[in-house]
């Protein structure tokens, strides 16, 4: 029984949503709890052949006995929270924290029309960052002052200390990645707020002592949507030769690419105090392992890629993906 926490190694998109998904259906958590921004994340988890993305629903939802929480840390779009919901079918276990800041419709106009977000720092447009901003001014409507949300309200820091009480799992999911944070990213081409583990937890309302595992996602390679920094980023043209190209899941635009950063993802190993790791998308560099689902089953060279990178990050690498389908994972022995 463990609390753990899921974040980005890098700029988002490495498949966080894939691995919590995995974890979710090894651990059972009781409970489950987005963090992070808000609406401008998209996590995407297939299943059986079927895609699902969600922008606030945690991505354990897999798991049929884990309730679903969005804590108090995270905005929500009010309309788009229900009809995740009911997309996903998971009324009757999703929660809302009452605390919860609602984005409106000038946030959104906002975020798209502001030269200084649209143009120059590329955000998603899903109104974020002036939600944000009105929340530090104390003048956002809360998720609580809303009738249509109160079907969903709870307690969700009473609920994750409660499951932690009685001894249950808790998984808290973070959003973005860490160098697209307010405070260690690569300012001011970063997301509205601090996206690293200890942030997530504030979110939630959990103190570090509660936290068992930091579990840091990293991808084989290392994607950018909008603007800002992007050491040894690659052309256009050698990322569709690599394979490598994607689109954002919630803006739809090309993200930009770049072979792994080690010294990246040593930095965020720190900043998050990662006590694992998860490697997505191998596939992507070694094409024998497409599919593989035991560790024994990997070419021989991508061993020994993982093994040198374990070795180099300083902490175990404990999930490693090998296509898009959430059972597409190895669990590397330790
Ligand atoms: P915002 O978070 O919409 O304000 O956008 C700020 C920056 O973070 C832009 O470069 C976005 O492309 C990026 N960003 C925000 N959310 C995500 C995400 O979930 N994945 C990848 N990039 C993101
Ligand atoms: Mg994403």
């Amino acid at each position: 029984m463990s609390v753990t926490v899921v974040v980005g190694g890098f700029y988002g998109d490495e498949g966080k949503g894939k691995i919590v998904a995995f974890h979710a259906l090894s651990q059972k958590p009781a409970v489950a709890v987005r963090g992070g921004v808000g609406p401008n994340a998209g996590h995407t988890v297939v299943m059986d052949g079927v895609t699902r993305k969600t922008r606030l629903i945690p991505s354990a939802f897999v798991c049929s006995r884990t309730q679903l929480c969005v804590s108090a840390g995270v905005l929500v779009e009010p309309s788009l929270f229900i009809s995740e919901v009911n997309e996903l079918g998971v009324a009757g276990r999703a929660y809302l924290d009452s605390g919860a800041g609602v984005i409106e419709k000038k946030h959104i106009e906002l975020d798209r029309t502001d030269r200084n977000l649209s143009s120059r720092i590329g955000t998603t447009g899903t109104g974020t960052g002036p939600a944000m901003s009105d929340r530090v001014l104390r003048q956002l409507k809360l998720a609580g002052e809303i009738a249509e949300l109160r079907p969903y309200m709870a307690d969700i820091a009473g609920k994750i200390h409660n499951a932690i009480e009685e001894g249950e799992s808790v998984l808290l999911e973070g959003t973005q990645g860490t160098f697209l944070s307010l405070y260690h990213g690569s300012y001011p081409y970063v997301t509205s707020k601090d996206v690293t583990a200890s942030s997530i937890c504030a979110d939630a309302g959990i103190g570090p002592t509660c936290v068992d595992h930091v579990l840091v996602v990293f991808k084989s390679y290392v994607t950018r949507v909008g603007n800002g920094p992007l050491a040894n980023e690659l052309r256009q043209e050698e990322v569709e030769n690599k394979g490598w190209t994607e689109r954002g899941s919630v803006t739809g635009r090309l993200r930009r690419a770049a072979p792994f950063n080690i010294e990246l993802a040593k930095r965020s190993v720190r900043l998050n105090g990662a006590t694992m790791c998860a490697l997505t998308k191998l596939d992507a560099i070694f094409p024998e392992a497409s599919g593989m689902r035991e560790y024994g089953k990997l070419p021989r060279e991508s061993r020994a890629y993982i093994e040198e990178l374990e070795e180099a990050l300083g902490v175990p690498i404990v999930y490693v993906g090998t296509g898009s389908e959430v059972k597409d994972t190895v669990v590397v022995p330790h």
